[in-house]
């Protein structure tokens, strides 16, 4: 039997002041958006998505995205990304403004689902974000590729892989330097991703791919190893697995950070993330927003800790 080879070193893509918190009820005040960056920049994390510059109107919890932004950029960890999301020319203007270095697009392969994500059909969406891409790099700014529903939508059911492969091919045509493949729903399995992975690679370098795995139906970290056996060597995670997307009833949030890092240590595989801080960290967001941490491994690392104390008086 040959064993597909894994990649030596995997980076990590924090979602959690992102994605995690978007869909929080309770507006979560700026200073525990920002302490939480700091705490994932202690644990080792090289990229966090720090906030989105979309309409309040439709996402009220991100509404304070330049102060987020700002705060943040004002004390950057050394190497170090903080990319956010920008759906068209006057989010990536207020991003600039607030000092982006790097932002994200992000389109769908389905029709429903892009409508109501972000109020456009996809060959709307994909016009919107030249002027994007274009403006981005014209003022130095990395930008990153979002294609949602690559597996299936709320809205319409199973999604092929040729309209994931078309979106992610027109994104890299535009410039995007990395994207990212959002199973939103969390519908998807080993082998469902890796027949989509197949069909996207045809098209865009798999080098240039990352997966963004939400966890609803438990399949996400197995979804993160049939995408190392293809040869995706970046993920996208949210620590405490936070989250979920407003436009996507019932969908958990990302695959927890805590249970790929233990997954890729299990493999050998290098991340240069302390799987102890950044367990403390999940447990310090999950209380503040006042619940335990949902990862299988914060909680077993907690529990573990918890035996080991000295019994009290
Ligand atoms: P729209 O209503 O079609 O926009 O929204 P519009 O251009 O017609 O403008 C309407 C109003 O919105 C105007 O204000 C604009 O100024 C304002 P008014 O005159 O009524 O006062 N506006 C904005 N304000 C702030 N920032 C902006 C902006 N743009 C327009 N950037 C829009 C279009 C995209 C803005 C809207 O649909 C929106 O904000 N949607 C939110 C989408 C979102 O955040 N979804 C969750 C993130 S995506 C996700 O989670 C999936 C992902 O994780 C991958 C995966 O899991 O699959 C990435
Ligand atoms: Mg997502």
């Amino acid at each position: 039997m040959t064993t597909p080879k894994l990649p030596n070193a995997v980076r990590i893509v924090e979602m959690g002041p992102r994605d995690g918190l978007q869909n929080e009820k309770q507006l979560v005040p700026t200073e525990t958006k920002v302490e939480l960056v700091r705490r994932l920049e202690r644990a080792g994390l090289k990229a966090i998505e720090t906030t989105s510059f979309v309409s309040p109107k439709w996402v009220p919890q991100m509404g304070d995205n330049a102060e987020v932004l700002a705060r943040v950029l004002a004390q950057p960890a050394a190497g170090v990304a903080y990319p956010v999301l920008t759906p068209n020319l006057k989010g990536f203007e207020a991003a600039l403004a607030a000092g982006a270095k790097e932002v994200a697009v992000f389109g769908a392969a389905s029709e429903s689902f892009s409508q109501k994500n972000i109020n456009c059909s996809i060959a709307e969406s994909l016009a919107r974000f030249r002027p994007v891409t274009e403006a981005a790099h014209a003022a130095g700014v990395r930008v990153r590729g979002y294609v949602s529903c690559v597996v299936g939508c709320p809205y319409e059911g199973a999604v092929v892989p040729p309209a994931v492969a078309e979106v992610a091919a027109t994104l890299r045509d535009m410039g995007c330097y990395e994207i990212s493949l959002g199973d939103t729903i969390g519908v998807g399995n080993p082998a469902s991703i890796q027949r989509m992975l197949e069909a996207v690679a045809m098209r865009v370098p798999v080098e240039l791919l990352a997966g963004h795995y939400h966890d609803t139906y438990g399949m996400a970290v197995a979804n993160v190893h049939a995408s190392l056996q293809m040869g995706v060597a970046v993920f996208d995670a949210s620590v405490g697995g936070l989250g979920g997307c407003p436009y996507a009833a019932g969908a958990s949030g990302n695959v927890a950070t805590e249970d790929v890092v233990w997954l890729l240590h299990g493999l050998g595989i290098d991340t240069r993330i302390e799987l102890d801080a950044l367990v403390d960290t999940a447990a310090w967001i999950s209380g503040q927003l006042g619940r335990e941490p949902a990862s299988r491994v914060a909680r077993a690392v907690l529990a573990k800790r918890a035996q080991r104390a000295p019994a009290g008086p």
